[in-house]
């Protein structure tokens, strides 16, 4: 009784940590649909001059560069993406990207 218990706790416990990470990462989708999509296309391939998101470059990137050029437009602060400011959670974008294929 004591073990089922438990494993009842445990199961409530995963679903209560699972549901708010999975509306977060709803978010980065939707937010890149919206924002990042015209340029990038749907699944981050890029075309003409816009680059690839799923690109070796952006690949071996460290996060925290690909969020600061997400979030200030990297280091030449490119306005066009200086998405901090526009309501994009770069951190969340950036984990939404190495998600794409
Ligand atoms: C107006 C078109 C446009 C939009 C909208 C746009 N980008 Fe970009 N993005 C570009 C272009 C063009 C570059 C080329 C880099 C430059 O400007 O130096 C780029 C570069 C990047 C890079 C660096 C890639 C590399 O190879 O170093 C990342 C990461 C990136 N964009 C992510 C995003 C994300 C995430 C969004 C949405 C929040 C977004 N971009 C929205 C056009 C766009």
């Amino acid at each position: 009784m004591k073990k089922l218990m438990a494993v009842m706790l445990f199961t409530a416990l995963v679903l209560f940590l699972m549901v708010p990470s999975l509306s977060w990462a709803d978010d980065a989708a939707a937010s890149y649909k919206a924002k990042c999509a015209v340029c990038h296309g749907p699944d981050g391939h890029g075309k003409g001059a816009v680059p690839s998101l799923v690109s070796d470059k952006v690949k071996k990137a460290p996060d925290a560069e690909v969020e600061d050029f997400i979030a200030n437009g990297g280091p030449a602060k490119k306005a066009t993406h200086a998405f901090a400011s526009k309501g994009v959670d770069a951190k969340a974008m950036v984990t939404y990207i190495r998600s794409l294929k």
